[in-house]
């Protein structure tokens, strides 16, 4: 009898654990990626690929290369204005110019409860052609300021469009940075990582940002000096 409960109990338990892995895995969400540049190329059809509603945000919505990025994308992809892909999704891709990020961030809407991906690189290049870091304390931070009850995951900032698509490219497993106040969102944020075929690594509150933002200044400098390198995070047991 105890031995018949306990098989019971066992096997409650995996169908439990298999239901939460099947959750984890396989939601469904609709995704705004604001912007149309390499990096919503690079995401956009990836993420279709994985399941998720795309809809980009766009300042001219209409225009060809714009229709053929949503035909690329396939799935239910479409195309919109900024704020009306926005008023869509529960993920919000700010994928354009770290220099125009406030404004569009203002132009939105709400973006209360949504999720918002940053992946900008803040760079200011001055005289002598070296790049400052040129926002205090970071655009992550100042995002998570201008969207005071949205939920900002920094992340995808520390690689370029073709790691995004193609991780096997740097010869082994790529890491990814990630950086939240909000310990769910930043959950939802690694799954995405995880579908591309990347590993996410959780660095902590969003005021962390300053420091993966900053090492796009190194890698920048590094190329104006003539000693250009690239950089990929591994996790240790790789
Ligand atoms: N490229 C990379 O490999 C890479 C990798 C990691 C991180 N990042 C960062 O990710 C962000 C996006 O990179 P990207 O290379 O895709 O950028 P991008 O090609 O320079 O611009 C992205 C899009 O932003 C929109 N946009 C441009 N100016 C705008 C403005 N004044 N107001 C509103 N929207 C504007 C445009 O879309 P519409 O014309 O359709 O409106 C444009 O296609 C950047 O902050 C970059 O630092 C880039």
């Amino acid at each position: 009898m105890h031995l018949l409960l306990s098989k019971s109990v066992s096997s409650v338990l995996w169908v439990l654990a298999l239901t939460l892995l099947y959750l984890n895995t396989t939601f469904a969400e609709t995704i705004a990626i604001i912007g149309t540049g390499e990096v919503a190329h690079a995401l956009g059809p990836e993420f279709a690929i994985l399941g998720h509603d795309i809809v980009y945000g766009s300042r001219s919505p209409n225009r060809e290369e714009v229709r053929e990025l949503v035909a690329r994308t396939g799935g239910s992809a479409s195309a919109s204005g900024q704020s009306e892909a926005a008023a869509q999704a529960n993920i919000v891709v700010l994928a354009v110019p770290w220099n125009v990020v406030e404004a569009v961030v203002a132009n939105l809407g709400d973006l209360s409860g949504k999720i918002i991906i940053d992946p900008t690189n803040p760079r200011m290049v001055g005289d002598d052609g070296l790049r400052d870091y040129s926002v205090d304390p970071s655009n992550g931070e100042w995002v998570q300021r201008w969207a005071p009850e949205a939920k900002v995951v920094k992340a995808f900032n520390t690689m370029n469009w073709v790691t995004m698509v193609d991780p096997a490219s740097t010869g082994g497993p790529v890491t990814v940075p990630i950086a939240g106040n909000d310990a769910q969102a930043k959950a939802t944020v690694a799954t995405l990582v995880k579908g591309l075929g990347l590993e996410p690594i959780d660095l902590g509150p969003i005021r962390y940002a300053h420091a993966i933002e900053s090492l796009y200044i190194l890698w920048g400098n590094a190329r104006t000096l003539g000693t250009p390198f690239n950089y990929h995070f591994r996790l240790e047991e790789n």
